[in-house]
C-alpha cells in the first residue's frame, strides 16, 4: 500500500502549574487528545504530540503567596506532579516541557520582536487599577468584581468563571483587589495593545467559512462543518460583540520579560506566552528527536489541532490565530474541539473547595486502573453540553460494562480455548468463517474512524463495547462448552472465531484502554496490530496462546462508599481549603510484636562515604554500630553527597542478612523516609547519642 502519512500537530492546553489535575481536566483535553493521538499513531500518520506546564501568570504568583513559597517553588512541584500523573495515567505526550524554560523565553521574545516590529501593537498609556496598600498594579486575577454580563459577583480582571465572557479590569462593577480586598486606585501605565479590532474581518470568514481572502500558504483551509457547535457558537458570540484591544504585556515580575526597550520590568502577557508555549515545546522535541520543527507549524500539509476545555475557546480560536498570523508563515489551526465541564457529584468542580477527584489520588487509590477511569470519563465526556461524574456510575460502568461485558468475553473464551485445546490453535484462522462476524468488525472500524475523526470519542468508545457485546452474545448462543462434546469440530470454529473476534476488539481498544489492549495481544501472543480492517490478524495453526489473566475486576460498594465520604470530608473543610499531595503509601497488614522484636536496630554513625563506581544511586559507607565498623552500601547517591553526611547519626537494622549490591557485600541497611517529592531524609535521634543504641 503507497501510504503518505499525513502530519498533524496536536496540542493539549498546557496546565497551570499551581495546582494538580482533576478528572474534570483529564475529560476536558487531555484524555480526547490522547485517543485522538493514538489513533492517528496506530494508522501510521505522522504526530507530534504537544503538552507542558503553563508556568507563568497570577495563577502562579497567587497560588505561591498563598502558599507562602516563591513561584518557583510551586512551579517545580506541581509541573512534576503533573507530569507524573499523566504518564502514569497513560497519557502519551511526546513532550511535556515547561514554559519556564529558556528556549521557551527565547521563542516567546521573538515572537514579540516580530510583532512589535510589524507594527502589530500599539503601545497605549491607560489608567490601571492599582494596590496602594501593596504598590502593584493589579493584573487580570488580582482584581475581582462583579461580572458586567452575568452579573456574577466573583468574576476576575480577566474572564468570568461563571459566563466564559473575557474581561478587561475595568469592566468590572464594584472592583476590589485581592491583595488588600481594598477598591483599588487608577494609575497611569503603559502596556503594548493587540488590536483586535483590526482582524475582525478576516476572522469572521475564517471562521464561518474556513477561508479568508488574501488567505496564503502555508495557511490552509479548514472544513468550518467540521468545527464543533459550541466551539463555533462562542467564537461568533465574541465576534458580535466586536473585537477590541488586548492588552499583552503586564506589570508583574513573574513572567516573560518583555524584550523590547522601554518595557522593562513588565512581562509578556500569560495568554501570549503560554500559547507560543507549544512552538517551543515543539522545537525541543525536534531537537532531542532530530526532527525539523517548522514541518510541523510552517507547512501548509500540516493539520494543527487544540484540544482544549471551553474556557480556553476564545484564546486558540481568536487571539492566538491572531498571534500566527501577525507573525506570519505559520498555520492556522484546523480544529479545536473543544469540551464542555464535567460536574462531580451533582455539584461543579471546584479547587478552592476541594471538591474534585484529582488524578493522582485516584492513582493511588486505584494503583493499576487507569483503563477503568479512562473507559468512565471517555463514556461520559462533556462532548455536547456538560456532563456529570458519580462513583456510583463509576462503579456500575465498571462492573456491568467492563467486568461483565467485555472482561467476561475475553476470560471466557481464554479460559475455554485453555482447558480443551491447551491454548494451542487448532486451525488457521485469517478471516472469518462467519460473514456476520466478519460485517460486525468492519462496521465497527468504520463506526471508529468516522466517530473519532469528527472527535467523537464517546460513540467510538460505544461502537467498540458493542463489538464485545455481540462477541459475548455469539459465544453464549453457540455454547461451545455443551458442543464439545457433541459436535467438537463446531465448538472448535465457535471459540476460534470468539479469538479473531478478540484480537480486533484489542486492536480497536488501543486507543481508549491501551494497558487493556496491551494485556489481550500478550494473552493472545500476538504483536499489538494496527487498527483497520486492512490490517489482518492472523491466527496460525499451531500457535500457542499465553495463559489467562482477568483484565477488570468488580468494584465493590465498600470503595465507593470511602471515595464518597472522601469528598464530604473535603467539602465540610475537613481538609485545607486547598487539595493536599500526599503521596502516602498504603497500610501494610497488622504484625504481632514478635515479628517486630526479630528487627535490631540500632542507631549508627556514619563514619566514611563515598560513591560507588558506575552505580548513580549507591553509596558505600562505613557505619559504626557500636558493636563493630561495618560497611552499608545505600541507594542514596542522588539524594546526598558523600561528603555532607560523614558525622551523621542514621538508624541501622543490623541483623539482616549480608547482600551483594556490585560486588561489595552491605552489611546492613539504613532506614530512610521518603517525602512526597520522592526525596530520602534519614531518620535519627534528636541529638547526637552513643552509637549502638537500641531502638524498641
Ligand atoms: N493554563 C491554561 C489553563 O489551564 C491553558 C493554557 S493553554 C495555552 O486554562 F495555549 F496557553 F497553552
Ligand atoms: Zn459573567
Amino acid at each position: 500500500m503507497n501510504h503518505i502519512p499525513k502530519r498533524y500537530t496536536v496540542t493539549a492546553a498546557l496546565p497551570y502549574a499551581n495546582g494538580p489535575l482533576h478528572i474534570g481536566h483529564i475529560a476536558g483535553a487531555y484524555l480526547p487528545a490522547d485517543i485522538f493521538v493514538r489513533y492517528l499513531r496506530l494508522l501510521g500518520q505522522d504526530v507530534v504530540f504537544i503538552c507542558g506546564s503553563d508556568e507563568h501568570g497570577a495563577a502562579i504568583t497567587l497560588r505561591a503567596k498563598k502558599e507562602g513559597v516563591t513561584p518557583k517553588e510551586i512551579i517545580d512541584k506541581y509541573h512534576f506532579i503533573n507530569k507524573k500523573a499523566f504518564e502514569d495515567f497513560g497519557i502519551s505526550f511526546d513532550i511535556f516541557h515547561r514554559t519556564s524554560e529558556p528556549l521557551h523565553y527565547e521563542t516567546a521574545q521573538d515572537f514579540f520582536k516580530t510583532l512589535d516590529a510589524k507594527g502589530s501593537f500599539e503601545i497605549q498609556r491607560t489608567e490601571q487599577f492599582f494596590d496602594e496598600e501593596f504598590q502593584q498594579f493589579l493584573a487580570d486575577r488580582y482584581i475581582m468584581g462583579t461580572c458586567p454580563k452575568c452579573g456574577h459577583p466573583d468574576a476576575y480582571g480577566d474572564q468570568c468563571e461563571k459566563c466564559g465572557s473575557s474581561l478587561n479590569p475595568t469592566d468590572l462593577i464594584n472592583p476590589r483587589s485581592i491583595l488588600s480586598g481594598k477598591t483599588p486606585i487608577l494609575k497611569e501605565t503603559k502596556h503594548w495593545y493587540l488590536p483586535m479590532q483590526h482582524h475582525q474581518q478576516w476572522l469572521e470568514e475564517w471562521i464561518t467559512t474556513g477561508k479568508f481572502e488574501g488567505m496564503q500558504p502555508p495557511i490552509a483551509p479548514h472544513n468550518p462543518e467540521a468545527w464543533k457547535p459550541n466551539v463555533k457558537g462562542q467564537c461568533l458570540s465574541w465576534l458580535k460583540d466586536g473585537l477590541k484591544s488586548r492588552a499583552m504585556t503586564r506589570d508583574l515580575d513573574w513572567g516573560v520579560p518583555v524584550p523590547v526597550k522601554e518595557g522593562e520590568g513588565k512581562v509578556l502577557y500569560v495568554w501570549l506566552d503560554a500559547p507560543i508555549g507549544y512552538i517551543s515545546a515543539t522545537r525541543q522535541w525536534a531537537a532531542d528527536n532530530g526532527k525539523d520543527w517548522r514541518l510541523y507549524w510552517q507547512d501548509e500539509n500540516t493539520r494543527l489541532i487544540h484540544f482544549i476545555g471551553k474556557d480556553n475557546i476564545v484564546f486558540h480560536c481568536i487571539i492566538f490565530p491572531i498571534i500566527l498570523k501577525a507573525h506570519g508563515g505559520y498555520v492556522l489551526p484546523d480544529n479545536v474541539p473543544a469540551n464542555e465541564f464535567l460536574n462531580l457529584e451533582g455539584d461543579k468542580i471546584s479547587t478552592s473547595r476541594n471538591h474534585a477527584v484529582w488524578l493522582h489520588e485516584y492513582l493511588q487509590d486505584f494503583p493499576g486502573k487507569q483503563d477503568e477511569l479512562r473507559y468512565v470519563l471517555t463514556s461520559i465526556a462533556p462532548e455536547n453540553g456538560d456532563s456529570e461524574f458519580t462513583w456510583k456510575d463509576f462503579q456500575t460502568r465498571i462492573n456491568s460494562e467492563l467486568v461483565a461485558i467485555l472482561g467476561n468475553f475475553v476470560n471466557r473464551v481464554m479460559v475455554l480455548y485453555h482447558k480443551y485445546y491447551q491454548g494451542v490453535i487448532q486451525s488457521e484462522r485469517k478471516k472469518f468463517l462467519l460473514a456476520e462476524n466478519e460485517q460486525i468488525v468492519r462496521k465497527t472500524y468504520d463506526a471508529l474512524k468516522e466517530n473519532i475523526e469528527q472527535y467523537k470519542f464517546r460513540q467510538a468508545l460505544f461502537e467498540v463495547m458493542d463489538l464485545a457485546r455481540y462477541g459475548n452474545k455469539y459465544l453464549t448462543e453457540n455454547e461451545p462448552w455443551k458442543r464439545f462434546a457433541t459436535n467438537p469440530q463446531q465448538a472448535e470454529q465457535t471459540l476460534t472465531e470468539c479469538l479473531l473476534l478478540i484480537a480486533h476488539l484489542g486492536a480497536c481498544l488501543q486507543p481508549f484502554l491501551p494497558a487493556t489492549a496491551q494485556k489481550i495481544f500478550t494473552m493472545l501472543n500476538l504483536e499489538n496490530p494496527s487498527i483497520g480492517w486492512n490490517n489482518p490478524i492472523e491466527l496460525k495453526k499451531g500457535h500457542t496462546l499465553n495463559n489467562p489473566q482477568l483484565l477488570f475486576e468488580k468494584i465493590e460498594d465498600e470503595i465507593i462508599s470511602q471515595q464518597i465520604e472522601k469528598l464530604k470530608q473535603a467539602k465540610m473543610g475537613n481538609k485545607a481549603n486547598s487539595p493536599v499531595i500526599t503521596n502516602t503509601p498504603p497500610a501494610k497488614p497488622e504484625i504481632t510484636y514478635d515479628d517486630f522484636a526479630k528487627l535490631d536496630l540500632r542507631v549508627g554513625t556514619i563514619l566514611e562515604a563515598q560513591k560507588v563506581p558506575k552505580a548513580d544511586k549507591l553509596l558505600q559507607l562505613i557505619i559504626d554500630t557500636g558493636l563493630d565498623k561495618r560497611i552499608v552500601v545505600s541507594g542514596i547517591a542522588e539524594h546526598y553527597k558523600p561528603e555532607e553526611i560523614i558525622g551523621k547519626q542514621v538508624t541501622i537494622l543490623i541483623n539482616l542478612a549480608p547482600r551483594k549490591l556490585r560486588g561489595i557485600e552491605s552489611q546492613g541497611m539504613i532506614l530512610m523516609a521518603k517525602d512526597d517529592q520522592g526525596k530520602l531524609h534519614f531518620v535519627c535521634p534528636e541529638t547526637v547519642i552513643n552509637p549502638g543504641a537500641d531502638i524498641a
